[in-house]
């Protein structure tokens, strides 16, 4: 089973604002179809949904505007939760970005009981001490390791 990140199309776009959190996620990150609204918005963000195989099962949003890329949205559809495809969708956005010639991406996340700081933690994400909205500002180096 492979994981891979594709733009958005005509033929998936159905299925990527159909992506569900599991109960009580939702305020950690914005409905996916708001995702995808803004998506086309941002100048330049990068929209990618996240395929297992040819099944959507979640989205991301990067911003790029601010000189850092910045991803601003993460999710795995509920049911695909807990396997793994999380972290390879971040290894494959790595991937992207270094192609693109960035050199360190930052995330946020909701902070609480249930965040998401484990995850990005695992994911090679660490603290930077600052804050963006009142969410920690984590970053991840592209270069080296
Ligand atoms: C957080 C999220 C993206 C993780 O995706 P996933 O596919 O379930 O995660 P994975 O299975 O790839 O997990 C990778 C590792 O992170 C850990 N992990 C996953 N979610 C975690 C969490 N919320 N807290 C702590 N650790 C977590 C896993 O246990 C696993 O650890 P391991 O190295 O011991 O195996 C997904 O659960 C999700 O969409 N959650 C709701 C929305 C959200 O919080 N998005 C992030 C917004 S910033």
């Amino acid at each position: 089973m492979a994981v891979s990140l594709r733009p958005v199309t005509r033929d998936t776009v159905r299925a990527v604002c159909e992506l569900r959190l599991a109960e009580g996620q939702e305020r950690l990150v914005a409905p996916a179809a708001y995702t995808v609204a803004e998506g086309n918005y941002e100048p330049d963000a990068i929209l990618r949904a996240i395929h297992l195989d040819d099944v959507v099962v979640g989205v991301l949003l990067v911003e790029v505007e601010t000189g850092v890329p910045y991803l601003v949205r993460f999710m795995i559809d509920a049911s695909y939760q807990g396997r793994g495809i999380g972290r390879q969708a971040v290894e494959r956005l790595v991937e992207e970005l270094r192609e693109r010639g960035w050199t360190s991406v930052e995330t946020t996340f909701v902070p609480g009981d249930d965040s998401a700081e484990g995850f990005w933690r695992r994911c090679g994400f660490r603290d930077t001490g600052k804050t963006k909205h009142d969410e920690p500002v984590y970053v991840r180096d592209l270069v080296g390791g």
